[in-house]
């Protein structure tokens, strides 16, 4: 797959209030809490980085300062790591924000929603399709094998329209997403007939939930902005998208890789064993410091 791609931008909505990791998350952004050595919304802007995206847009809240600061030159721990010569760490901390590469910032000054969240970067992203990415579903893909990101610019640019990344889930947890139902438009493809934020099971059109990934046309922007309040009382992106089905066609695909929940405590732990075991520099001592755990 080539990376060349007509997605540009990319919306990471990160002003939520991350209370599910209280009291981690009193003062520090959610998105900020380190799987291994890395910071969740890093693993997604390289995700999006991967896929040939150079524009990284935020949509923050109070208290997010630190997500702007990683992304920027720390220049006195720069110079303190050239004066001690540690050029390996200092290659660490500039690679975070490559010269390419361009971050914008737009304040959320509400909790209204993730649909409103994604139309407040709307000033920023015009009038081109875009990619949202929610960094609390830390995506891989297959081993070797391309980011999930990567995997929906390729389905976008044959498709056209607006592509979620889904995977089945079991019934019993169909009200934590979003649900699409449609008909397979090929092996990975499916053309979206219908879409649900957070359904109960006895209502829920099938078990195709969508994941924390999406690139999306911007004719949303104005769904989103004239539709009434939903699910939960909150302005859903969910229902923008729908309401794109019947007018520009919606198209989910089944990925390939994996989706931690990092939203949740256990998807977290997962996401942190299995990450450590992969790391370059703990992973053989860490695999062998589990083997000798007496588990029953
Ligand atoms: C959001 C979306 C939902 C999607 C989910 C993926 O829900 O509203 O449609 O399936 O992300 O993680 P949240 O997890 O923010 O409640």
């Amino acid at each position: 797959m080539s990376t060349r791609t007509n997605i540009h931008k990319a919306v990471f909505p990160v002003a939520g209030l991350g209370t599910r990791f209280l009291p981690a998350t009193k003062a520090q952004p959610k998105e900020m809490l380190p799987v291994v050595d890395k910071p969740l919304i890093q693993y997604a802007v390289e995700e999006a980085y991967a896929a040939g995206i150079r524009h990284m847009v935020f949509v923050t809240g109070r208290n997010k300062r630190a997500i702007e600061d990683h992304f920027d030159t720390a220049y006195e721990l720069e110079s303190e790591l050239e004066a001690n010569g540690k050029h390996e760490l200092l290659e660490l901390v500039r690679s975070l924000s490559p010269q390419d590469m361009d971050c914008s910032f737009v304040r959320q000054p509400r909790s209204l929603g993730l649909g409103h969240a994604v139309l407040c970067a709307q000033p920023i992203v015009g009038d081109e399709p875009f990619a949202v990415l929610l960094a609390d579903d830390l995506m891989t893909g297959a081993d070797g094998r391309p980011g999930v990101l990567t995997q929906m610019v390729e389905v976008f640019a044959q498709v056209q329209s607006s592509v979620l990344a889904v995977q089945e889930v079991p019934l019993e947890h169909v009200r934590r997403y979003g649900i699409v139902a449609g008909d397979a438009a090929g092996e990975r493809l499916v053309k979206v007939s219908a879409m649900v934020e957070k359904p109960a099971p006895e209502n829920a059109p099938s078990r195709l939930g969508v994941a924390g990934r999406y690139i999306l046309t911007p004719t949303v922007f104005d769904r989103i902005r004239n539709q009434p309040r939903g699910s939960g009382g909150e302005i859903q992106l969910t229902d923008g998208i729908a309401q794109l089905i019947a007018t520009e066609g919606v198209h989910a695909y089944r990925y390939e890789g994996k989706r931690y929940d990092c939203g949740s405590k256990e998807g977290f732990l997962e996401a942190t064993v299995e990450f450590a075991l992969k790391h370059a520099e703990v992973g053989a001592d860490f695999r062998a410091y589990l083997r000798q755990l007496k588990l029953d």
